[in-house]
């Protein structure tokens, strides 16, 4: 976790590696902290910035001349200053900044304490790298930058800090390589960073989920030597009157399993637990805010591989509400362990089911490598988007049209796991339809916007990105208030 304090003292005072201020219009954004020579020096030296100009664009100068004690002062803009706009020029600042700096200040024009949280937020984010596995003969220590945040409140910073810790949580358990993160050790990672916060797990092993029916995680991971687990993480804090279940698909490696991807395919596999990362932090993340609201999460956790052992295309499997599927192609592994988890889920009668998955590459096709589908029941599914609305992360609602329901007819059993090759993203959620009853539900397939394979942009860096986890905060939030 990077270190974000605020500072109530004038700008040009602070010693510093880096100074962050905004642009407006055509000149250096005001701040109650910053003197009106500073200003105008620092408006002659953004002239690189055109008027007017988006979070996303960025000019970096020496602090030398300038009046500051800052050795480099970064100029980024501010769009419209919105909190929206804040969180995303924090981001994109944190990461001209660079990697050595030891000291940053950041003077952006913070109107409320929203501002505030969303620069903080920004920060944190934007300035995110993963460098466990770095070796250490060619990389030097990484700095941790200490940010100081001019003009904002205790409470303004303070409030930003679940939301990081989970979105900054999520990222490392995707980044995670896979052989380190076989579906036991998710459980014990689990079960590490739930316990210091009053949020109780229960872990079911490979004989318990085979006794208790769970037919596809069982199927699904029993490939691999290393076996599936099932974990549900619960915070149910005193007075919650609301209840809401998420449960993540996660598949710490997915091969395709005997239907086996191309190479190019698994490249970005490991991410293929994202759903269950962001379904666990998301429940951490409540416990950290103290939010009124039991929040229940269940990691459906199994490796995708071929062998001996493994599942074939054909093969039968009977899932935990006795829905028998045949399984013709065991890539469509995602959602054989998710029908388990909902069914499961729904058992305690949740006021709301949320799922969470890597779950088509057709997510990809339809909406892009940002933006995330959101199905289910209607009231529910829009309820999300609004929450995505609200935590600015980009989703669109689907639609579920109920002729697909006939393309899972099998042969042999009550289903088969795969459609007619039209329509997959939706397909997938006509499919995991049949496993959530009567409860209200919401399927976010985030498969792209899970893990980034190009530049950073914005607070968003490369590899995993967390997508989904601020907004899942966001929609436990307004359930508090229900
Ligand atoms: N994990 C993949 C989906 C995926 C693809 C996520 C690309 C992120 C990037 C999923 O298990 C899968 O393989 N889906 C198949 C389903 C098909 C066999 C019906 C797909 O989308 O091709
Ligand atoms: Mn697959
Ligand atoms: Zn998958």
């Amino acid at each position: 976790m990077p270190e974000i304090r605020p500072s109530d003292a004038p700008v040009h005072d602070l010693e510093a590696d880096a100074l962050i201020v905004g642009y407006d219009g055509d000149q250096i954004a005001a701040h109650p902290l910053l003197t009106d020579d500073v200003r105008a020096a620092l408006t002659d030296a953004a002239a690189g910035l055109e008027p007017g100009v988006k979070p996303s664009a960025v000019v970096t100068t020496s602090g030398h001349g300038l009046g500051v004690a800052a050795r480099r002062v970064v100029v980024v803009g501010l769009g419209k200053g919105t909190p929206r706009c804040l969180r995303y020029a924090a981001g994109t600042a944190s990461r001209a900044v660079g990697k050595s700096a030891a000291t940053v200040v950041v003077a952006l024009p913070l109107e409320t304490d929203a501002h505030a949280t969303a620069v903080a937020e920004g920060l944190a984010l934007g300035s995110y790298t993963y460098t466990d596995y770095k070796g250490a003969a060619t990389s030097t220590e990484p700095v941790e930058t200490s940010w100081q945040i001019a003009g904002a409140s205790e409470q303004a910073v303070a409030a930003a800090m679940p939301v990081v810790e989970s979105v900054l949580g999520a990222r490392d358990l995707t980044n995670t390589p896979p052989r380190d993160l076989p579906p036991a050790v998710f459980a014990e990672i689990a079960e590490t960073l739930a316990a210091p916060l009053g949020v109780t797990v229960e872990v079911w092993d490979e004989e318990r989920l085979a006794a208790e029916g769970f037919g596809g995680i069982v199927g699904v991971g029993m490939g691999s030597s290393r076996p599936p687990r099932l974990v549900r993480v619960e915070w149910a804090p005193e007075g919650a009157e609301q209840s809401v279940a998420f449960v993540g698909k996660g598949i710490t490696f997915d091969s395709g399993g005997l239907s086996l991807k191309p190479p190019k395919g698994m490249e970005t596999m490991k991410s293929d637990m994202t759903g269950a990362g962001v379904a666990l932090h998301t429940v951490l993340g409540a416990a950290k805010a103290q939010l009124r609201v039991k929040a229940v999460a269940w990691l459906c956790l199994a490796e995708n591989l071929p062998s001996g052992t493994a599942q074939r295309p054909s093969d039968v499997v009977t899932t935990y509400n006795g829905i028998t599927v045949e399984v013709l192609n065991t890539d469509a592994e995602g959602r054989m362990v998710l029908a388990d988890g909902l069914a499961r889920a729904i058992e305690e009668e949740p006021d709301a089911v949320i799922d969470i998955a890597t779950l088509t590459g057709a997510q990809g096709i339809a909406l892009g490598s940002r933006t995330s589908g959101v199905m289910g029941t209607e009231e529910l599914r829009d309820e999300v988007v609004a929450a995505s609305e609200a935590a600015a992360e980009s989703m669109w609602p689907m639609p579920l049209p109920s002729y697909l329901r006939e393309t899972y007819e099998s042969k042999i059993a009550d289903l088969k796991n795969i459609g007619d090759g039209t329509a997959g993203m939706i397909g997938a959620g006509v499919f995991l339809k049949e496993f959530v009853g009567e409860t209200p539900w919401a399927h976010l397939d985030i498969a792209r916007p899970a893990y980034n394979e190009g530049s950073p942009w914005g607070f968003t860096p490369a590899g995993g990105t967390g997508a989904a986890v601020r907004t899942l905060l966001q929609f436990l939030a307004t359930r508090t208030q229900a």
